[in-house]
């Protein structure tokens, strides 16, 4: 049987197109791009391993200067994905919560329970309703704030008083206050 082999190697090695190309060019040029596929195939499983897990982001923590934030003043910040809102009570706002009896709230806490010792004034929540997860009104300047003062979830309609306890509306409880703990100075938090 005759061996054709030799015949293919000498078309590959001498057919020479006008660009100059050559079919070997062309296989070599094949080959690369076959690998260059097959390290992208390579290296996202890699890049993949490196993301953190769900284990690691549910661990992560936030640390935020909340010096700055001034009575009657709220930022919006990020923990664990989820919006995260912090602010400084004016006399009136603390006033109003303690003013409130506990029999007429839904979910009972008293602002004390919902703040840290000696920062009465400083309120830690998840900006998320408690209803279907939205996010509420009242953070930022000028925003609705609700009639009781708070944040007021646009979505179903539930108002939150100024400790961020519902008050009205289909939400069943108060916006969740996450683990959180100020730095010795009381400049900082760290939340998580
Ligand atoms: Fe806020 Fe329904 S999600 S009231």
């Amino acid at each position: 049987m005759a061996d054709n082999s030799g015949a293919a190697a000498a078309d590959v090695v001498t057919d020479q197109n006008e660009g100059g190309v050559d079919r070997r060019d062309f296989i070599n040029i094949a080959a690369i791009s076959a690998a260059g596929i097959g390290g992208l195939a390579v290296v996202y499983p890699l890049v993949s391993q490196m993301a953190p897990s769900a284990d690691v982001l549910a661990e992560s923590s936030t640390e935020l200067d909340v010096s700055a934030i001034q009575p009657g003043q709220a930022i919006k910040a990020v923990f664990r994905k989820q919006p995260l809102f912090v602010r400084r009570l004016t006399a009136e706002e603390i006033q109003a919560a303690n003013a409130t009896p506990l029999g007429e709230l839904r979910d009972a806490q008293t602002l004390a329970e919902r703040t840290k010792e000696g920062h009465n004034d400083l309120l830690v929540t998840m900006g998320v309703c408690t209803h279907l997860g939205c996010v509420p009104l009242g953070a930022a300047e000028g925003e609705n704030k609700g009639e009781f003062g708070g944040y007021f979830c646009p979505c179903h309609g539930s108002h939150y008083d100024t400790a961020g306890r519902i008050r009205k509306g289909p939400a069943p409880t108060n916006l969740e206050v996450p683990e959180y703990a100020f730095s010795p100075d009381g400049a900082k938090i760290t939340v998580g």
